[in-house]
């Protein structure tokens, strides 16, 4: 699958999302190494810092799942601007799928961005640091 399909996923996927509060969709489509794809959205709670985006409630699921080696994600929202993870997603996608993730952006306008995770995350305290 290409990175304009798993894009494609993302904003079908998005539709889904539980945000009665922020009404901003948000739909994620994580692909592993072997080519499986887990979906995620934004789920909101009233009381607001429970809300977990859609970037992570993917991972989880992959997680979850027993899958272990990722290739890329794929973001999508309503905006006709670029959206990127937030920091809390950054470092959790950091822990489960490493550097080298390619985080694949799109906008309202059907363009595409490609990034690898570490240009979202630079000098990331990761488990390499610690050391165990
Ligand atoms: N949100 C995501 O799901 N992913 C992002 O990358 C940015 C923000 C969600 C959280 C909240 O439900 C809504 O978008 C507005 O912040």
């Amino acid at each position: 699958m290409n990175y304009s399909e798993l894009t494609q996923i993302a904003k079908e996927v998005k539709s889904k999302a539980y945000c009665p509060y922020s009404n901003f969709h948000v739909g994620a489509a994580l692909q592993t190494t072997a080519g499986e794809v887990y979906t995620g959205v934004n789920v909101e709670n009233s009381s607001y810092g429970l809300t977990i985006c859609a970037e992570r409630t993917a991972v989880f699921k992959a997680v979850s799942e027993g899958e272990k080696h990722f290739k890329a994600i794929s973001i999508a929202s309503d905006s006709p601007d670029f959206i990127t993870p937030c920091g809390a997603c950054r470092q959790v996608l950091m822990e489960i799928c490493g550097k080298d993730l390619e985080v694949i952006l799109s906008n309202g306008n059907n363009e595409i961005r490609i990034l690898k995770l570490e240009e979202l995350l630079p000098l990331s305290f990761n488990k390499d640091i610690l050391d165990l």
